[in-house]
């Protein structure tokens, strides 16, 4: 058993290793923005959970804002790639400062609520969490219908 794993991490560390034949191309540009964002999801759906009450987890509530600001973060260079394609439309590139200060507001707004989150827990980061409710705007404005 032990093995086999061995092997198979062999094969993808040989994977994560090999040398980039040329520059990234396309659609690996647009599916790197999309694990990004997908991940966003993930986390904003976390969070949702928690605030909800769904799940007894507050003490995460920190983490998840955290994750979703490294996240923005991530996204922000990401996207510096001018490749129109996925879901998201020409106007991201046309209107790059409005995009980019969009992405800005989220990544305060997840780390406001963090901070709120380690101080104060749940009460002290519920009325902050409103900020991190802006991804219908951008997407309403950046991703094809
Ligand atoms: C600054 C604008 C902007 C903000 C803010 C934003 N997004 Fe996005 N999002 C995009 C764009 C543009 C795409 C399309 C990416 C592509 O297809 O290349 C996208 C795509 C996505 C996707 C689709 C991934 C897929 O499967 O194709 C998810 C999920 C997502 N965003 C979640 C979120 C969540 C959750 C938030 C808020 C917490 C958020 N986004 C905030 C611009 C934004």
């Amino acid at each position: 058993m032990n093995r086999v794993y061995r092997v198979m991490g062999g094969v993808v560390l040989a994977a994560l290793l090999a040398a980039p034949a040329a520059a990234a191309d396309n659609k690996d540009i647009i599916d790197y923005r999309i694990n990004i964002m997908k991940t966003l999801g993930e986390q904003a759906a976390a969070i949702g959970k928690i605030s909800q009450g769904k799940v007894d987890n507050a003490d995460n509530l920190a983490l998840h804002a955290e994750t979703i600001a490294i996240n923005v973060a991530a996204a922000k260079k990401a996207f510096e790639a001018k490749v129109v394609g996925g879901t998201a439309t020409q106007a991201v590139w046309d209107n790059w400062g409005d995009f980019i200060t969009r992405f800005t507001a989220l990544e305060t707004a997840a780390k406001d609520v963090a901070a709120a989150a380690k101080a104060g827990g749940m009460d002290a980061a519920k009325p902050k969490m409103l900020g991190l409710f802006t991804c219908k705007s951008c997407h309403d404005v950046y991703r094809t219908k």
